[in-house]
């Protein structure tokens, strides 16, 4: 097969979220099964140039007027399209957060069309879309089978509706995210070509044994060891207390979507429990910075030696604080899928997370979800709760600060039994090339 990705996001060049870590890792893993795979992507100013190895000018046409360069370059052994339009509508210095978002990604998507049907050196199989960015693409007859993801339908339903009515195809990141907007006017029409198919992480990149950003690499066998190096490194950098407590920890986008109200709820709990909290967070909306800001002040008052919120997009922090962290928490009001949660397990970090969308496919609760993780063949691998009130957060922070924590043998063994679940892109992937497969027949 031959797939081409048309994508605004890729990690590692250009990551605002999740949705880059899954384009880069499924492309990855359906280019290991032996087909040809290209990603095409906007040429930002913001583009980590690093990341690209052999740029090179590869030709250029014009669309609307507009004279397009085509570049070509490879990310993470991919070969990777950028698609430069000369009209500086990516030389904005940012990815999204513009007013003109919209107006500047739809031109994207027109030349995007433009090349894939008369400029490309060979017609795709399959062209895939992400997200409403994107949308465009799949319903502009791309001349080959369209699939379409969805990867948050917060944002662009009507434009992603389309997609989904011109897609041979269509999926979203896991199966209860599936189910969950399953009534949405955007999906409903179109069930009988819409799959929920949980995401994996990039095993290579998310990797303990060589991560090069940990003071000491480790495995299942050193975790404990790799951890206590991961915490002493992160306490003299943030200048936290050395005392031998847990670490609670939260890596996020600081919006909505993430349980802002539990995130502070569960620092104050995790504190006057005696742990540690550590929060890496990004947050684009001013009003919501100011907020955390006054919280920050207020738990280094509170208590100096055991919280800090870092207000960053740091990918190296965000290793340190995986490796580091015993819990991850993830309090999320939806989450289509989630990746931080597999990644912390990858880490050693246990889940706390509530019970939502791909949280809910991927975190088994070791006291209340034996029956279910036999079922899907998982093993208890965290804590969960529900509702949307501080009370739930509580009873499963608890649990795992209290109770569990403090049993050595059932910790350590729970720390063991996440390390070698499997959340890698091999069985997913397969999911996607037999659904590429359908959507040729369509
Ligand atoms: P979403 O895409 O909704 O933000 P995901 O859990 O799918 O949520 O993916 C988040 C990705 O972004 C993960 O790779 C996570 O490590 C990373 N991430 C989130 N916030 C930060 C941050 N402040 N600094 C560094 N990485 C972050
Ligand atoms: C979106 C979702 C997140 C998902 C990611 C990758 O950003 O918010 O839940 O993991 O896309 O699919």
């Amino acid at each position: 097969l031959r797939v081409v990705h048309v994508s605004v996001e890729m990690a590692p060049i250009a990551k605002v979220g999740g949705m880059g870590d899954v384009v880069t890792a499924l492309a990855r893993a359906v280019q290991e099964e032996g087909h040809h795979v290209q990603v095409m992507l906007p040429k930002y100013d913001c583009l980590n140039y690093d990341e690209v190895r052999g740029l090179r000018l590869a030709g250029d046409f014009f669309f609307a007027n507009v004279q397009v360069k085509v570049w070509e370059g490879e990310v993470e052994g991919l070969a990777t399209v950028f698609l430069e339009p000369n009209n500086g509508n990516f030389w904005v210095g940012c990815i999204y957060g513009r007013a003109d978002d919209a107006r500047r990604f739809g031109f994207f998507c027109g030349a995007a069309l433009e090349y894939l049907r008369h400029h490309a050196p060979a017609k795709p199989d399959i062209v895939h879309c992400h997200d409403w960015a994107t949308a465009p693409v799949a319903f502009g007859n791309p001349e080959a089978a369209p699939v379409f993801t969805i990867h948050n339908l917060n944002y662009g339903a009507d434009l992603i509706g389309r997609a989904m009515a011109a897609s041979a195809v269509a999926t979203t990141v896991s199966p209860t995210y599936a189910a969950e907007v399953s009534g949405h006017p955007a999906i409903a029409p179109h069930m009988s070509k819409f799959f929920g198919i949980r995401n994996g992480i990039d095993h290579d990149i998310w990797d303990p044994t060589e991560d090069r950003f940990l003071p000491r690499n480790y495995g299942v066998e050193d975790a404990s060891e790799g951890k206590a190096a991961a915490k002493a490194e992160l306490r003299r950098r943030m200048s936290l207390g050395a005392a031998d407590v847990p670490v609670v920890a939260v890596v996020t986008r600081l919006t909505h979507q993430k349980g802002i109200h539990l995130i502070k709820h569960a620092a104050w709990r995790t504190l006057e429990r005696g742990a540690q909290f550590v929060l890496l967070g990004s947050a684009p909306d001013p009003k919501v910075q100011a907020d955390f800001n006054v919280l920050a002040g207020e738990l280094a008052r509170a208590y100096p030696d055991r919280a800090r919120l870092w207000f960053a997009y740091d990918e190296p922090l965000s290793h340190l604080i995986y490796a580091c962290a015993d819990m991850l928490l993830v309090p999320s009001m939806f989450e289509p899928c989630g990746l931080t949660q597999m990644i912390a397990m990858r880490f050693g970090a246990v889940p706390v997370v509530r019970r939502t969308g791909g949280l809910n496919d991927t975190v088994f609760d070791v006291d209340h979800d034996g029956e279910r993780a036999a079922a899907a063949a998982f093993p208890t691998n965290g804590f969960s709760f529900e509702g949307t009130d501080a009370a739930g957060l509580d009873y499963a922070l608890n649990r795992a600060l209290t109770a569990w924590y403090n049993d050595r043998t059932a910790w350590t063994a729970l720390v063991r039994r996440i390390m070698e679940q499997d959340w890698s892109w091999s069985e997913p992937a397969l999911d996607y090339i037999e659904l590429y497969y359908r959507a040729l027949k369509r």
